[in-house]
This record gives structure tokens, C-alpha cells and sequence, in this order.
């Protein structure tokens, strides 16, 4: 993956995705606990979170703060995005009964700052982008696209790299690094995938598969991130089922590398098992107290974290 690189040192970003904490249901804090120690002592200059912060923060306050007070355990700033579990459904992918609303919008944007974001950083722009508004038909969903249009090519030609929670398309195989067989969801899900290729965007981070997956279509290259809190289905499409997080290196003239990594301390846990005999892990009993109060705890103690402002 490393060509020649730059003499400079690189800028070290790490991306976690599908945390999926609770106050209530704090199943994954173990994990979550794991992976923040690997990734502090890597020493990071930025986290940014792709989303699923959350069991259920559609529904409940509580979720949310605990999830907000969780990113404090880094050393490095932390920038979030909403995944499905935090703001809601989009049409098309409803599950749950639980379609993004304004008030869902507003309560995450209240905690975690605006739901997209852009920073000029070690000479990239990197843009975080709601993927829950994209076919809502919501006023914002217009608007975040305006945004894009207007932030995707900065004036400096600096390389753009580009971050959400919802994957820009499935592939039912990959032949040589590369996405033999596409399958895009049509509408505004389309028009996006094919307004950031033609931007030639150097990569675009997602999560919420729960799985690693690092493909290319011409110029770019479609990032999965896997979960910190449990892995998908192992025969299930492609992309490589793990828990862990993705540590990458940016040099200023746009090359990069991307690792996978599995710390220490990780276990898997049977989803079927967790829920019990309810349909979703938001219906599953209470668990795991003990490791909700190691982790407010351990927010207690290293409290001059930050969470990165907007
Ligand atoms: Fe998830
Ligand atoms: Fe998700």
C-alpha cells in the first residue's frame, strides 16, 4: 500500500465506528474500553467516529449523554457523525420503526455539535457528512448536499477525504481490489456515490456493516470500518467480519495508508444471545452495569479530554 512517501511525518487519524454504548445496555463498553487504550497509545492527532455511537439514542436521552461522555476517555480530539442507531432510519432502510426527525437531529446536534463537518488538516480536507438525511426528503437533506457541492473541491487542489456512517454502495464481489459487481441504492444515495467519484475524492470512510473492507473504483478508495462492539455475520456479502478500528496515516500530497487493527481485550459476544428473546438489541434486559461505572469512572479521571468543537 505505501509508495513513496513524503519526507514529512505523517498525520495520524483513527477511525472507530459502531460503539454502539449504553447506560442500559452496556453489553460493548468492555470492548469500547479496549479499543480507547490501544488507540491512546498510539497517540493519535484525531478520532473521528462514524457512528451507531449508540444503542438507542433515537429513543433515549440517557444513550446519548453516556455515548457523548465515552469520547472523553481519548487523548485526541474527537469529531462524530450520526449513524442510524443515534438519529433515526432513512426511507428505505427502516428496521425499527424509527425514521430521522428534526427533534431526533436536534438532540444529537445538541450533545455531539453539527451532524456534518469539514476540517483543513496536515494539508487534506476531510468532510464528515450525515448519511441518515440522504432520502428523507428533509429541508436539511438539500441543504447538506448545497454544502458538499460547495466544500468538495477546495481552491488549493489539497486531497479530500470524506467520512459517514452508511456505506456508498454493497459489492457482491471483490476481484483484485476492486468491486467486481456494484449494488448503489438508486436516489439521492446514487447521485452522491457519483458526485464524490467525479470529485476523484481520495477516500470515503464509512461503518455500520461491522465489517473491514478497503476496495477502489478509479481514483478512490471505500473504507469500511469494523465495530468496536460486535461483528457481523461471517458468510454475509464481502468485507472481512472483526472487531476493532482502523488506524490511518495521511502525508500532505495525498498519499495514505489504512491498517486494520484488532487490540487486545476484545471479545466477541453472540448478538442472539445479548437480546434474548427480543427482536432488537434496544429491547434487550439491562447488562452490564459494572463496566458502565468503570468507564464513568475512567471519564472521572482523564476529564481534560476534549471533545472537538465544531
Ligand atoms: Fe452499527
Ligand atoms: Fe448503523
Amino acid at each position: 500500500m505505501a509508495e513513496s512517501r513524503p519526507d514529512t511525518s505523517p498525520f495520524r487519524l483513527i477511525q472507530i465506528s459502531d460503539t454502539h454504548l449504553s447506560d442500559r445496555q452496556g453489553f460493548f463498553v468492555a470492548n469500547y474500553l479496549a479499543a480507547a487504550a490501544s488507540i491512546n497509545s498510539l497517540r493519535p492527532d484525531l478520532v473521528v467516529h462514524t457512528g451507531d455511537l449508540t444503542v438507542n439514542g433515537v429513543e433515549r436521552v440517557p444513550d446519548l449523554d453516556f455515548a457523548l461522555a465515552a469520547n472523553r476517555v481519548f487523548s485526541a480530539p474527537v469529531l462524530s457523525l450520526p449513524g442510524n442507531h443515534d438519529v433515526g432510519e432513512e426511507p428505505g432502510f427502516a428496521m425499527m420503526a424509527q425514521p430521522v426527525t428534526q427533534e431526533r437531529l436536534d438532540r444529537y446536534r445538541d450533545r455531539f455539535g453539527p451532524d456534518r463537518w469539514v476540517r483543513d488538516l496536515a494539508g487534506w480536507r476531510l468532510l464528515g457528512l450525515n448519511s441518515q438525511l440522504l432520502g428523507t426528503g428533509l429541508p436539511e437533506e438539500a441543504v447538506q448536499l448545497q454544502w458538499l457541492e460547495g466544500v468538495l473541491e477546495p481552491a488549493d487542489g489539497r486531497p479530500v477525504g470524506v467520512f459517514l456512517h452508511k456505506p456508498m454502495f454493497f459489492a457482491r464481489k471483490i476481484v483484485a481490489g476492486r468491486p467486481a459487481e456494484i449494488i448503489a441504492p438508486a436516489g439521492s444515495r446514487a447521485r452522491l456515490l457519483s458526485l464524490l467519484l467525479r470529485r476523484r475524492v481520495c477516500f470515503v470512510a464509512s461503518g455500520h456493516l461491522h465489517k473491514y473492507l478497503d476496495v477502489r473504483i478509479g481514483r478512490t478508495r471505500f473504507v469500511w470500518a469494523p465495530a468496536t462492539a460486535y461483528r457481523a455475520g461471517l458468510r454475509l456479502g464481502t468485507g472481512v467480519p472483526m472487531l476493532g478500528y482502523l488506524d490511518y496515516r495521511l502525508w500532505p500530497d495525498g498519499s495514505f495508508d489504512v491498517r486494520a487493527m484488532r487490540p487486545e481485550g476484545m471479545t466477541l459476544q453472540k448478538l442472539g444471545k445479548l437480546k434474548q428473546d427480543a427482536a432488537f438489541l434496544k429491547d434487550a434486559p439491562r447488562a452490564s452495569s459494572a463496566d458502565v461505572q468503570r468507564l464513568r469512572a475512567l471519564v472521572k479521571q482523564v476529564g481534560n479530554a476534549i471533545q472537538s468543537t465544531q
